[in-house]
């Protein structure tokens, strides 16, 4: 039979593309999501690239009573990959109690009911925000993690203590954090992707909304940074890589493969980009035009941050695949096909 997973928030981003390469893994997938940040169609694009549709039931994780509700229906579980939470940097700092409650209240429910359900297996959605801006680089998991700059940040830093708090007086419980970097790009067949509310904070959204007509102009937030053309360097990973390093996740903890019962890796493909290569590589690879200019640097935005992947490589046994092209190529795809581009 095979095995059943929880896909928190898995109307989501990440989360659907995650369900695309767990089903195609030939794993049987449970979505949650109370649709705060996602629409209900995504489950027909995801039914039409894997032929399958996912189960399906919308409430809020951060209510108890509702989730352990949910552990007693679905009683035959696996394994959880938690990616509900709310995400938007900038809101955290004007909404700090929802942020706190909404990240830390649902990991909470959700490992209260792996211990009274007995399931075993947790993958988490953390982020490389956790490492601040980094003394050196590229980060490693041994690299220290810095203050957070913002409630978001905070949220994923309590909650990765709290996993591995959790895992130390609960030994048949097994976490892994999952620390991503910038998950950009959309799945190859333009039917999922990211679909964000209102105006996009991030860049790749932002540049294909421009590219697209419904933005302006990009604005490149500082060009005196100490990087080689002078704006910021991310690490950016492709959407699909990134929902396949949770296959490999799972079937980490389901084989017990592990090392420790909360474990972290970095995921992200080891290669610094800056805003301004990014731009040209898009303009170049999708043949359009795209107007921007410099502006002033974006208060809280950290200059470079890069990951060095080889723990995750050498001991998941995953590395990312996909070039830069590619992945802009697939954000392009994506946006033309929500706004109903040729
Ligand atoms: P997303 O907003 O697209 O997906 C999150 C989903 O969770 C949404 O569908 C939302 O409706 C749902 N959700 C939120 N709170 C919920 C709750 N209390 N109960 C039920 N459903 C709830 O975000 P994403 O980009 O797919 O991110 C997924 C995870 O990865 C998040 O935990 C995020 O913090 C983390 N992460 C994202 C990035 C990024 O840049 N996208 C980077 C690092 C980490
Ligand atoms: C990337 C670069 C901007 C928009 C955020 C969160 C982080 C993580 C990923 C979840 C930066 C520049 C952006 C624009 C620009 N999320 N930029 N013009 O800031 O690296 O990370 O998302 O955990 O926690 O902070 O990503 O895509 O917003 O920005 O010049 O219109 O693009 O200044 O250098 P960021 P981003």
């Amino acid at each position: 039979m095979s095995k059943q997973i929880l896909v928190t928030g898995g109307t989501g981003y990440i989360g659907s593309h995650t369900v695309v390469e767990l089903q195609n893994a030939g794993f049987d997938v449970v979505v949650v999501d109370n649709l705060s940040n996602s629409q209900i169609e995504v489950l027909d694009n995801i039914e039409k690239i894997t032929g399958i549709r996912p189960a399906f039931e919308q409430f809020d994780l951060a209510d108890s009573v509702l989730t352990d509700a949910f552990f007693q229906k679905y009683n035959n579980l696996d394994a959880i990959i938690h990616f509900a939470a709310f995400k938007a940097v900038g809101e955290s700092v004007q909404k700090p109690l929802e942020y706190y409650r909404n990240n830390l209240n649902s990991l909470m429910n959700l490992l209260a009911g792996m211990k009274k359900y007995d399931i075993a297996n947790l993958v988490f959605s953390s982020s490389c925000t956790v490492y601040g801006q980094p003394d050196v680089l590229p980060v490693t998991e041994a690299t220290p993690r810095k203050e957070a700059e913002s409630p978001y940040g905070n949220t994923k830093a309590i909650c990765e203590d709290i996993m591995r708090d959790f895992c130390k007086v609960n030994e048949a419980v097994n976490c892994i954090a999952l620390r991503y970097f910038n998950p950009i790009g959309a799945h190859e067949s333009g039917l999922i992707g990211e679909f964000p509310v209102g105006v996009p904070n991030n860049l790749v959204p932002f540049i294909t909304q421009t590219a697209a007509g419904l933005r302006d102009e990009l604005s490149v937030f500082g060009d005196d940074y100490d990087t080689p053309d002078g704006t910021a360097v991310r690490d950016y990973i492709n959407v699909v890589d990134l929902s396949k390093a949770h296959v490999v996740a799972i079937n980490r903890l389901i084989d017990d493969k592990k090392k420790a019962n909360y474990e972290f890796f970095n995921i992200g493909t080891g290669e610094g980009y800056s805003v301004m290569q990014l731009v040209k590589a898009f303009i170049e690879v999708n043949h359009v035009d795209l107007k921007y200019k410099v502006v002033g640097r974006r208060e809280g935005d950290i200059e470079k941050i890069w990951a060095d992947t080889s723990y995750a490589n050498n001991e998941l046994g995953w590395k990312s695949e996909k070039t830069l092209e590619e992945t802009l190529a697939s954000a392009w795809k994506w946006e033309k096909n929500v706004r109903g581009i040729q």
